[in-house]
């Protein structure tokens, strides 16, 4: 909370054009990416340089994590160069392994397992549209994937009520749903009945059905996902105060319609715009300024 209240304050400083808190200034950040990505690479570059920081992009090929190197190398080296290093990785152990060897701080630009910033940028997203974050429903429709976990971590500290609708065995990680239970923080239901699921939903979420990693599985998720797509009617059993959000990119026709994402009630461009601001008071809150 203290991280998104800072955010909040960053965000309207560099939205009112004040271009003078350079806290970055002289600072460097590598940015490992093994993934694609448009809103991480962007969002985080363009963040850092915006507080007075550079940035240098590694991508699949640059270091080849692993493969040319082994990453508890990579992680000392770039160590010795930077000041902070943001990772997209395929392995969470790899994210892991990066903390463990560097020096410097380590932040996590999604995994196959979490994608924490991205569940930064969605609290502060519905924080701005419905003014709190503690007791709204959000529900997740879709696959029980990297968004999921994030979600799960989330209402592991802040109260809220968090519902996963998928289909029968694309359910998220159990033992990360055992321990987001076990902290008796929130009310957290994961079913395979997206109908009844979003009745009442403050927040329907989406996200694509086959992950980074997972495309050959593309076609047999579509026949396997059908009645999970996020169409005008499931948001109309929803209700009116149901937001629309989706972490992007999205397959339009697929899991969510063109029509629900182009829906005034859909928040999904303002959520991307907030990646940039969640990352900033993450990186701000790591690097101790
Ligand atoms: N939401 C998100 O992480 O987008 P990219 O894959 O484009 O970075
Ligand atoms: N679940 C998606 C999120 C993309 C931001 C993926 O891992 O590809």
């Amino acid at each position: 909370m203290k991280i998104l209240q800072c955010a909040s304050e960053v965000k309207a400083k560099l939205k009112s054009g004040d271009r003078n808190f350079l806290p970055f200034k002289g600072k460097s950040m590598a940015m490992i990416f093994t993934k694609p990505s448009m809103r991480t690479r962007v969002s985080f570059e363009t963040g850092f340089f915006l507080l007075g920081g550079h940035s240098i992009y590694l991508g699949p090929d640059d270091i080849q994590m692993g493969k040319r190197e082994e990453t508890r190398d990579i992680a000392r080296v770039l160590s010795g160069y930077n000041d902070i290093i943001m990772a997209r990785v395929f392995t969470h152990q790899d994210i892991l392994d990066l903390t463990k060897y560097a020096t410097i701080p380590v932040v996590n630009g999604l995994t196959d397992y979490n994608h924490p910033c991205q569940i930064m940028a969605d609290a502060l997203t519905i924080i701005e549209h419905i003014g709190h974050l503690e007791g709204t429903k959000v529900v997740y429709v879709g696959d029980g994937n990297n968004i999921v976990h994030s979600w799960l971590l989330l209402a592991s500290v802040v109260p809220f009520h968090f519902v996963c609708a998928c289909p029968k065995g694309f359910e998220p990680d159990e033992e990360t749903v055992r321990k987001a239970k076990s902290t008796g923080i929130s009310k957290i239901e994961i079913t395979n009945d997206p109908k009844e699921a979003v009745v009442g939903a403050d927040v329907v979420y989406s996200d694509v059905w086959a992950s980074m990693g997972q495309k050959e599985e593309a076609e047999y998720r579509r026949k396997v996902f059908q009645g999970f797509q996020v169409d005008e009617a499931l948001m109309e059993i929803a209700g009116s105060k149901a937001y629309f959000m989706h972490c992007l990119p999205a397959e339009r026709g697929v899991e969510v319609t063109d029509g629900v994402i182009e829906a005034p009630y859909s928040i999904v461009f303002p959520q991307a715009e907030n990646r940039l601001h969640a990352q900033n008071a993450i990186m701000l809150h790591v690097l101790g300024l």
